[in-house]
């Protein structure tokens, strides 16, 4: 099986600071992978330049999309990356808020997206996004709300039915569960695990939550200062982590 996703030396720096050092990554389809560390680690910077929203000043990054094709992810065009954006690729933000549009009624958040990616029959679109808000458990009544009368989980449920509403195959996740309370978070972690299962999703999944990332990936990455310490299946980096950095953060010491 080859990689969807295949990452060779990305190196970026911010002036004086080592964003990326020489990462290299492979992602397989219907694979989740977690990419962990403390603060200023760099991976919101990894999952940037592996979508292709930040440039690199090293590296490569190959894309195979869904019939064969490569695309070179740090050159593709502006189009191109928005074209995989609407069909092949979803994006969670920590921030519910970066993605929703909120003077835009939930189904109609949903309902948007379906007519990105083509979709023209008005009650096709209406009924897909209702069967959508159902997946993510929003009440069918909160159809016509706006997102800024739901509270923070709910919005958060709302932006996973607007990613996946379109099937991607890839999903690239920045902190999904991040500014939510913790009851609430158990219970989005739970609905993503289940929903990426049955869908067969390929995730990049970005956490410092050493717990988020035990429930939902199948392999680990842990990043320090830009580089990729430690890699492995989950329960062998976690439970036998071999790298000092990497036992550190197991024991919650580096918990942010
Ligand atoms: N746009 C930027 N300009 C300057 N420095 C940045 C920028 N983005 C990230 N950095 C720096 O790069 C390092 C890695 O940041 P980031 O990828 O956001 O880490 P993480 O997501 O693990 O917290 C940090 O030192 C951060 O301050
Ligand atoms: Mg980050």
């Amino acid at each position: 099986m080859n990689p969807l996703l295949e990452a060779r030396g990305l190196n970026l720096r911010f002036g004086a600071v080592d964003a990326l050092l020489d990462v290299s990554l492979d992602l397989y389809p219907g694979e989740v992978v977690g990419i962990v560390g403390e603060s200023g680690s760099g991976k919101s910077s990894l999952l940037k330049v592996l979508a292709g929203m930040q440039g690199a000043d090293g590296g490569c990054v190959t894309y195979t999309d869904a019939v064969g094709t490569d695309h070179d992810v740090l050159n593709i065009s502006d189009a191109a990356r928005r074209r995989l954006m609407r069909s092949e690729w979803g994006f969670v933000h920590q921030n519910a808020r970066d993605a929703l549009r909120m003077n835009v009624s939930a189904g109609g958040n949903v309902g948007e997206r379906l007519m990105a990616a083509g979709a023209r029959h008005f009650g096709k679109i209406r009924e897909e996004a209702a069967h959508w808000l159902g997946r993510v458990e929003i009440d069918a009544s909160r159809m016509d709300d706006l997102p800024r009368t739901f509270s923070g989980g709910m919005q958060q449920r709302l932006q996973i039915a607007r990613t996946l509403v379109t099937r991607p195959r890839l999903v690239f996740m920045d902190e999904p569960t991040g500014g939510l309370d913790v009851s609430v978070q158990a219970k989005l972690l739970d609905l993503i695990r289940s929903l990426v299962a049955d869908l067969g999703l390929a995730v990049l999944l970005v956490t410092h939550d050493i717990a988020a990332a035990r429930l939902l990936s199948h392999r680990i990455v842990v990043m320090r200062h830009g580089r990729i310490v430690e890699e492995g299946l989950t329960d062998r980096v976690l439970d036998d982590p071999q790298h000092p950095y990497t036992q550190l953060l197991v024991s919650s010491v580096l918990a942010a």
